[in-house]
């Protein structure tokens, strides 16, 4: 399973991607907000840094404006996806730059028709969002489930992006279904090393070597 960050903060990003942690970085509208930065600047620095693809969200909302602002995007560097929101619009996007040969993730995915219509026009990725569901009391994993069993069936290529991840559990379940990418906050990534148990087996070894006055060094 990859790991994206989901993320528009370079130190985040850089102290995931220094552990190998990092197989690509997912941005949006928001992300680049609450950053305060300009978005091609932020977003050339985040791909200087990682090596996999950065998915950089285009702002307008009809296809051809879709398509100039991708373009311009593609040029900021090699390791770029152009996000494009899953509207009729966004899909005529889709067609046009994956067949130019640029990869594209179809963002804003809520159900498993558009995850195959996404699919259809040539998405990279599409980008199921689980927690906005789960938000409104829908099931967010049964769509992940779902996807995956209308992509098997049908061998398409392009790769469930699970997104909108809020928990760790959203992280194991993507895995147990077979998502093939999750993009979470680096925070929810990092929570993934925590155990009380870990922690509880780590004092006591402590407690241990300084009462036997154990040393290495
Ligand atoms: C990723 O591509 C999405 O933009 C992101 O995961 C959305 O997450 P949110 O629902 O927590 O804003």
């Amino acid at each position: 399973m990859k790991f994206f960050v989901d993320t528009a903060e370079i130190d985040a990003i850089a102290e995931l991607n220094d552990l190998g942690m990092v197989d690509g970085v997912t941005t949006n509208p928001s992300l680049i907000k609450k950053s305060g930065r300009d978005i091609i600047e932020v977003t050339k620095e985040i791909c200087d840094l990682v090596a996999g693809p950065v998915s950089a969200e285009v702002t307008a909302v009809d296809a051809e404006t879709m398509i100039a602002e991708g373009r311009k995007l593609l040029e900021i560097a090699e390791n770029i996806t152009v996000k494009v929101p899953l509207t009729w619009d966004g899909l005529k996007a889709c067609k046009t730059l994956s067949d130019d040969g640029h990869k594209v993730n179809v963002t804003l995915c809520f159900s498993a028709n558009q995850a195959l219509l996404a699919a259809k026009a040539g998405a990279t990725f599409i980008s199921p969002f689980i927690g906005r569901l789960d938000d409104i009391n829908l099931d967010g994993m049964e769509l992940i489930e779902d996807i995956r069993t209308v992509y098997d069936n049908y061998h398409f290529e392009t790769e469930i992006l699970a997104a909108s991840i809020r928990s760790v559990n959203h992280i194991l379940d993507s895995a147990r279904i077979g998502a093939d990418v999750i993009t979470a906050p680096p925070a929810v990534i990092k929570a993934m090393v925590n155990h009380p148990l870990t922690d509880k087996g780590l004092d006591a070894f402590l407690k241990d070597i300084k009462a036997a006055d154990i040393k290495i060094l």
